[in-house]
């Protein structure tokens, strides 16, 4: 498996995973695929704000999870992990875990960020062992907060606060 940052040529494979993750597995997600029929790369192509893909040996892609950094001179320190997701077919063989500690290696490298922080579904309970065994911890919730079929369902805010390192711990 390949992990790399996603660029725009990437974008037709991005459009084709994206309209099939929230076609088949779309009660995950905040977002509806009603909402981007033609889902797009949702960050720039910076080290602060990027996606990552795990691709197959035979090219395809996999997966892929996004990380944005607030530009906001009080809240550089924080960045948002979304669009975290696996094809069913590619499921518990460790993508996922090799996308999210890729994300976190290389936000660990930006100086002065030290919280990453995500939201996911309360009853998607893979997705909440995952992010706790890579080191998130909850720091807030909402309850009745998105609509999937007609039920509301709870979201929860986790943070993971990056230890310092020689590349993020300066820059505040
Ligand atoms: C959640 C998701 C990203 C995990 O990716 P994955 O490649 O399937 O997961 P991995 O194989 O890397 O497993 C990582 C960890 O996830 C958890 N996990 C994976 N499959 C699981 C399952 N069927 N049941 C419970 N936990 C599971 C485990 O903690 C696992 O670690 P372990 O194998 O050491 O126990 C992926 O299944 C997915 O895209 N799900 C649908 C979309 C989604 O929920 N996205 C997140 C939105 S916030």
């Amino acid at each position: 498996m390949l992990i790399r940052h996603l660029q725009p040529t990437d974008q037709p494979a991005y459009a084709a995973l994206w309209h099939d993750m929230l076609s088949d597995q779309g009660d995950y997600f905040r977002i509806a695929l009603a909402d981007e029929p033609e889902p797009r790369i949702p960050t720039g192509y910076s080290a602060g704000s990027f996606t990552l893909g795990a691709f197959d040996p035979c090219g395809e892609l996999l997966g892929s999870v996004s990380l944005d950094r607030n530009r906001q001179t009080k809240l550089r320190h924080k960045a948002l992990l979304f669009r975290m997701g696996v094809r069913r077919s590619a499921a518990g063989q460790g993508v996922g875990r090799a996308l999210l500690q890729q994300a976190l290696a290389s936000a660990a490298q930006e100086s002065g960020l030290h919280h990453i922080m995500l939201t996911v579904l309360a009853n998607n309970s893979r997705a909440i062992r995952l992010y706790t065994s890579a080191g998130f911890r909850l720091s807030g919730s909402e309850p009745y907060s998105v609509n999937i079929n007609g039920n509301l369902i709870e979201e929860l805010h986790m943070t993971c606060h990056l230890p310092l390192t020689p590349g993020n711990q300066s820059g505040f």
